[in-house]
């Protein structure tokens, strides 16, 4: 090998939003769930990440930049990832340029990365799901790594438990697994980006002055002292996984609004459960906030009813956003025009933007 060259891949990967949640670890180290969980993968042209990962003979150390800025890749969560990457990593040769890596060489190759996202991160919009997907699936490019996208989320997942999410468009399923080893707690696909294109997600993008638990030490605190938790995770979840796979193959948006808000609210009462209780619905300490939530709960609750059937599905994460999910176009035409009417941004509501995704789920993430 020459000392001169570099070689660089990039890829871009949404992020996702959890329609049955996932919250509560059985191993801290693996990052192994207490439930299966669903999600739906985004449009990368709203919320994404992409990653540039860089090898060269003159990198004297692993380095990261996150938006411009260097930051740390010593912790536990960076290096189990690009330890299970490296050792997968195969021979790779650009014969043009007369670069050959054999598969012990990335051994002691160092990498250089460079991740953005297309988001502000400021808004509290959780960005470890696209960003730990988005690294795992330009580390495998790089190293010509044969896995398929499954066998990576297992990878991405030890970065951030969502992440193994992103590796797929459409919806997706999280399987908690049952091996000690984590080998079986992987991400699968249950439909592609086609499947359900009438739907829209509106994301209202809420500031946040105030620092919110994080979602790691939250589910830390909910496993060691909720019993409602223990509930969900034996009792509810796994009926209610079933439900929602078939409410998304039969795109049955009454049964799939249904579930997802249900979900949502169990989610935050298991907050409340937990010992001290965590306030992720009005933890930013604007009186605005708490006003909009509630507003847009009962909004959503009393137009679906009254539509007789539901229009709108709501779920909130461990974050001050709302993430709506509207049935067709006209619904989510009629849910802006409320929501900018109510809480019109940059205004007394403390509102940043609304972000909406004309098509609710999006390519492979390669
Ligand atoms: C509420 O994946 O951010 O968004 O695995 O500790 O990194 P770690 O947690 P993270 O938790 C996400 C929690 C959630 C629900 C979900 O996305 O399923």
């Amino acid at each position: 090998m020459g000392e001169k060259w570099v070689l660089m891949k990039t890829a871009q990967t949404p992020t996702n939003i959890a329609v049955i949640k996932y919250w509560g670890k059985r191993d801290e180290t693996l990052i192994l769930p207490v439930n299966d969980s669903i999600s739906v993968t985004l449009d990368p042209a709203h919320l994404c990440t992409t990653t540039t990962v860089a090898v060269s003979p003159a990198f004297q150390q692993d380095r990261m930049w996150l938006n411009g800025k260097e930051i740390s890749l010593s912790g536990g969560r960076y290096q189990n990832c690009l330890r299970e990457i490296r050792k997968r990593a195969r021979e790779v040769e650009d014969k043009e340029r007369g670069i050959k890596i054999e598969k012990k060489d990335w051994e002691k190759l160092h990498l250089h990365i460079a991740s953005y996202n297309n988001f502000p991160t400021a808004a509290g919009l959780a960005s470890s799901a696209a960003g730990f997907a988005c690294l795992v699936f330009a580390l495998a490019k790089l190293m010509n790594v044969s896995e398929d996208e499954s066998q990576l989320s297992a990878i991405a997942r030890q970065g951030s438990g969502s992440a193994c999410r992103s590796l797929f468009g459409g919806f997706v399923k999280w399987i908690m697994g049952k091996e000690d080893d984590g080998s079986d707690s992987l991400a699968v696909q249950l439909v592609d980006e086609k499947h359900w294109e009438d739907l829209f997600i509106i994301i209202a993008v809420v500031s946040s002055r105030q620092k919110e638990t994080s979602s790691t030490s939250g589910m830390r605190e909910s496993v060691e002292t909720s019993l409602l938790l223990q509930h969900r995770a034996k009792e509810v979840v796994p009926k209610r996984t079933i439900q929602m796979e078939e409410a998304i193959q039969n795109r049955d948006f009454a049964s799939f609004a249904k579930l997802a808000c249900a979900d949502s609210n169990q989610f935050h009462a298991v907050c409340l459960d937990t010992l001290p209780p965590i306030f992720y619905m009005n933890d930013t300490s604007h009186r605005q906030v708490l006003v909009y939530r509630c507003w847009i709960i009962s909004y959503v609750e009393k137009w679906n009813r009254s539509e007789g059937t539901p229009q709108v599905a709501y779920t909130f994460d461990a974050g001050p956003n709302a993430v709506l999910i509207a049935r067709d176009r006209k619904a989510a035409a009629q849910l802006i025009q409320r929501l900018l009417f109510y809480f019109p941004p940059k205004s007394d509501t403390d509102l940043d933007s609304y972000l909406l995704g004309d098509k609710t789920i999006l390519k492979d993430a390669g």
